[in-house]
């Protein structure tokens, strides 16, 4: 786990920047958190980095939206707060969204627990003021060091250390 503070807007963005610099796809991101912790701000940052242009909008009502990235990569980002378990997810196209070329990020993603695949990058923010959240990310060892290390790169700070990856200066605990 990767435990991180992302102090403002900004830093979420640079935080997407590494994110969308480390993704390769087929790959699943399932992303939770309260109501206005920027789940849609973060993957909108995501989709920015990987080439998209012009507006992302929240796919809370349209529950789905894709787009393509630079080297013409499918992007999918879903919103399943609105869709309830039973029907909804029973008659929803999931394989459409979760082909072999495709990196897909999933906003709420408890509604289709049972029809989504294990994640391979699962995201939790939290509240913490009103410009800060705290981020917690799952993923494999390997892609957990190479966000950690993109990360202090960025300048962001870490809440947990991770082994092996040394804290930037600036926040270095006085010793
Ligand atoms: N550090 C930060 N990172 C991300 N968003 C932030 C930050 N600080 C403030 N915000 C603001 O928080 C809001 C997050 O809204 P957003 O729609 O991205 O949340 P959400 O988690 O997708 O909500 P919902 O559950 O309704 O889908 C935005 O208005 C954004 O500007
Ligand atoms: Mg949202």
């Amino acid at each position: 786990m990767v435990a991180l503070t992302l102090g403002s807007p900004a830093q979420t963005r640079r935080f997407a920047r590494v994110l969308a610099r480390l993704l390769r796809s087929p790959a699943l991101v399932t992303i939770e958190g309260d109501l206005g912790t920027g789940k849609t701000t973060l993957v909108r940052e995501i989709l920015r980095a990987c080439g998209v242009r012009g507006v992302v909008t929240s796919p809370s009502f349209t529950v789905a939206q894709s787009y393509r990235g630079r080297q013409g990569e499918a992007l999918h980002h879903l919103d399943l707060y609105r869709l309830s378990r039973g029907a909804d997810v029973d008659f929803f196209a999931w394989d459409d969204y979760l082909g072999e070329d495709a990196l897909t990020f999933v906003e709420w993603p408890a509604a289709g627990s049972e029809a989504l695949p294990a994640a391979d990058v699962r995201l939790e923010l939290l509240h913490r003021t009103t410009r800060s959240r705290g981020a917690r990310l799952h993923a494999a060892a390997a892609f957990e060091r190479a966000v950690a290390e993109g990360a202090a790169a960025e300048g962001i700070r870490m809440d947990e250390p991770v082994a092996g990856v040394p804290a930037p200066a600036a926040w270095r605990s006085p010793t």
